[in-house]
């Protein structure tokens, strides 16, 4: 049988796919910091090459940020389009690295080899799983199964700030039959997972400034404002004792779970206790009325991502700083509304400031959560197909994460979305020491080569 060829030939070729993966990683693609805009090119042109390797008409088109790379090969009536990014986040605090995020390497570990380093699963790892499913499938049947677009993005860790002018201005030649995103998890360890909810996210900076200058904390401390502790004191009352986020008409456009979503999830057995105590906690720390899938999948966060001002440096400065900042994530579900949401929270934070300071803002954008419709056949296909390869079915699940383009193939090209990827709880995206299973890379390869043969 031809399937069993590509799957024997994605065997046999995964050394080589290795270091390809490993010289896709060596490039610093780092989309936030504009230091890294030549590596984020450099990127896009090494996979511009790879997609010409497989029969691709693959280019590096520019835009206001990062390029994008859009390619098309293959045909038939059947017309699939993939998404990836190739963007990675910083790297930074680099001191918790066990190595250079930028020097990737295979690596032995108690849980199987691993392939450690920047982006190695989120996302360059995953959108390989991909390209290397075609090219075994090219390996084999000297074609690509079906027709395809390749569409890889290097903004999706900063916002995807070009993303939607760039769909509206290529719409006709991205519009395909249906989107395979791949940058999402497995359920667990095992089980593979088809996710059908994510969460919208909103970034906000804001400046807190009191005095006109820095000032002595003795000749002024008592006295005179200090920003950080109205700060903390703002920020600490994000949440109340028990969960509860308490900005006004936060909670408008949050919608119950209906029964059947919280039913399916109920039947995944998620270990909760597992799950935090992986990460050396125990106690679920939001919303109390709530399941802890619930606070994962189906509930809005604020969170505080970092916070700084005064002197942090060696030892000891009495100072009392002008200013203090802080940058603030809300994680978005249902119909909630990010500009709403911005609005009251400014509002909000200016209401408790005292009358002789002053806040300044700045915005990292902002976008609602996203519902994938599943009724295309498309989607149980897939669902047989992984689970022909992990021998066990695959779920539906939820993803706290945030993904702006999958809401955006509805809105804007009317494509339906199917996401699925190979990432596990343990990979620490975002974090130091970001590793992808060689296993997942594998069997997220073969995973691929089944759906295709599925659906093209
Ligand atoms: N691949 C992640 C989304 C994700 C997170 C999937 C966790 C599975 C588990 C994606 O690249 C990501 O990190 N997105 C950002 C979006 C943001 C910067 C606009 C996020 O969720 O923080
Ligand atoms: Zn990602």
């Amino acid at each position: 049988m031809t399937l069993d060829a590509v799957l024997s030939r994605i065997d046999t070729d995964l050394p080589e796919a290795l270091d390809r993966l490993l010289e896709l990683l060596r490039i610093p693609s780092i989309s936030t910091d504009p230091a890294y805009k030549a590596d984020c090119a450099r990127a896009a042109d090494w996979l511009v090459e790879d997609l010409k390797s497989l029969g691709f008409e693959a280019a590096s088109r520019p835009t206001p940020g990062h390029p994008m790379v859009v390619a098309h090969g293959g045909s038939g009536d059947k017309h699939l389009l993939f998404y990836g990014h190739y963007d990675v986040q910083p790297v930074d605090p680099l001191t918790l690295w066990d190595r250079d995020p930028f020097d990737p390497q295979v690596q032995d570990t108690a849980k199987g080899k691993v392939i450690r380093g920047r982006g190695s699963s989120d996302d360059k790892g995953q959108l390989m799983t991909f390209l290397e499913a075609c090219r075994a499938w090219k390996a084999v049947h000297g074609t690509l199964p079906c027709k395809l677009t390749i569409f890889l993005e290097g903004e999706e860790e900063s916002g995807s700030p070009s993303l939607i002018p760039f769909m509206q201005a290529n719409a006709a030649e991205l519009k395909a039959d249906i989107a395979l995103i791949c940058d999402t998890g497995l359920f667990d360890d095992s089980t593979p997972a088809i996710t059908t909810m994510l969460r919208g996210l909103l970034g906000e900076e804001m400046t807190i400034h009191a005095a006109s200058k820095d000032l002595h904390s003795g000749s002024y401390g008592g006295a005179a404002a200090n920003p950080i502790k109205i700060l903390a004191k703002i920020l600490g009352n994000l949440s109340d004792a028990q969960g509860h986020i308490t900005i006004p008409h936060f909670y408008d456009g949050v919608a119950e779970l209906p029964d059947t979503i919280r039913a399916q999830w109920q039947s995944l057995s998620f270990d909760h206790a597992k799950f935090l105590g992986d990460v050396g906690l125990s106690i679920p720390i939001g919303e109390q009325d709530r399941t802890p899938l619930e606070m994962l999948w189906s509930r809005p966060t604020a969170e505080i991502n970092g916070i700084w001002g005064g002197y942090t440096g060696d030892g000891f400065k009495t100072v009392l700083p002008a200013q203090a900042h802080a940058k603030v994530s809300f994680r978005l579900v249902g119909d909630q509304d990010a500009d709403a949401i911005r609005d009251n929270f400014r509002a909000w934070v200016e209401a408790q400031l005292p009358a002789d300071c002053r806040v300044e803002w700045k915005s990292h954008g902002g976008g609602g959560a996203s519902v994938m419709a599943i009724d295309d056949p498309a989607f149980e296909a897939a669902r047989l197909a992984l689970g022909a390869e992990w021998g066990k079915p695959a779920a539906y699940i939820g993803c706290g994460g945030s993904i702006p383009i999958a809401g955006y193939f509805k809105t804007y090209l009317d494509m339906d979305a199917m996401l699925i990827g190979f990432g596990r709880d343990d990979d620490q995206i975002h974090s130091p020491n970001e590793k992808y299973d060689l296993e997942c890379f594998h069997k997220g390869t073969r995973s691929w080569a089944r759906i295709l043969a599925k659906l093209a």
